[in-house]
């Protein structure tokens, strides 16, 4: 038997202003997916997804799933009519929109192969088949997903132009606690990324501006990370968070979440992802804070996960 784990990501900076080149921060989130590969007889595979999940999600993306693995498998070379193989997906993540869910579950998938069938891969090329079974959910994947579901912690990360290579680069930091509070609406990121295109391409200066500001506050950001300075993240995440409001991703749900967290005393919070629904991420230094501001978020009727970046 073989065992393999794949960690939950967030975006911490940068999500859409990505799109465009410039760089973002995410991290690997505690909750992470544990993928079981198990040699059987026979010439098939088998998999049984035993995750926990936001209903509906799984059987939505189970097509995209099948893809997904069937790409794993071309790329490790690896043939089940050969060598027949059950997998069992488990683990604490939560397969959801926002969280990084498919990456973390490619990334396990390679592992717990690489394990049972002794292929003797190394993190680089685990993180290489976890990008190509994420192209069974995406299409053309920026490839942070995978690489924070791989290594863990968190990353800087910005994307190549056309034919380059992305830069990825980690960041050591003390962890610190986050809640991410659940709009409970599902986003689509292909629709809300071409609105952007569409506002800016209408707006070009006002934009040209936006994107200097956030330029600036990408690296004061990484700069506090490094200092481990807490407060100035918060702050940098508000700032953030005010810039996602102008190019029209935010929405009434996801006020209210930020409020909430700022209210109980959130050194810094914004919404992460694609948004127009999906997740909320605030800073919450110190367990006794993250319990006050997921109580709050819960309180109103939306749900609050309780995790780590770093
Ligand atoms: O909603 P998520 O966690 O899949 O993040 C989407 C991030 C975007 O910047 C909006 C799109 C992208 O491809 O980077």
């Amino acid at each position: 038997m073989g065992r393999g784990t794949g960690y939950g990501k967030t975006i911490v900076f940068g999500e859409h202003f990505v799109v465009y080149g410039l760089p973002a921060i995410a991290s690997a989130i505690t909750g992470s997916t544990v993928a079981v590969a198990r040699r059987v007889s026979g010439h098939s595979y088998s998999i049984e997804d035993k995750r926990p999940e936001t209903p509906g999600y799984k059987e939505k993306k189970k097509e995209q799933q099948l893809d997904s693995i069937k790409r794993i498998f071309e790329f490790l070379g690896f043939d089940p009519k050969e060598n027949a193989v059950e997998i069992l997906l488990e683990g604490n993540l939560v397969a959801a929109s926002g969280v990084g869910a498919s990456a973390a579950s490619c990334a396990a998938i390679a592992r717990a192969l690489n394990e049972e069938f002794s292929l003797g891969l190394e993190d680089e090329e685990i993180n290489k088949a976890a990008y190509e079974g994420e192209k069974g959910y995406h299409g053309t994947p920026s490839g942070i997903d995978n690489t924070a579901a791989v290594y863990g912690g968190l990353i800087w990360f910005k994307k190549g132009l056309p034919g380059k290579e992305n830069t990825i680069q980690r960041v050591k930091i003390e962890p610190v606690e986050i809640v991410l509070g659940n709009t409970g609406i599902t986003s689509n990121t292909s629709e809300v990324v071409a609105d952007v295109r569409k506002k800016k391409e209408a707006n070009e200066r006002e934009f040209d501006k936006i994107f200097r500001d956030y330029g600036k506050i990408a690296e004061s950001a990484l700069g506090a990370f490094r200092e481990n300075d807490v407060e100035s993240v918060g702050k940098l995440m508000n700032e953030n968070h005010s810039l996602l409001q102008k190019i029209g991703v935010s929405c009434k749900e996801l006020e209210e979440l930020v409020e909430t967290a700022r209210e109980q005393g959130a050194v810094g919070a914004k919404l992460t992802g694609t948004g127009r629904g999906g997740l909320m991420i605030a800073l919450t230094p110190g367990k006794e804070l993250q319990e006050k501001v997921a109580e709050a978020i819960e309180a109103t009727g939306k749900t609050a996960f309780r995790t780590k970046i770093g």
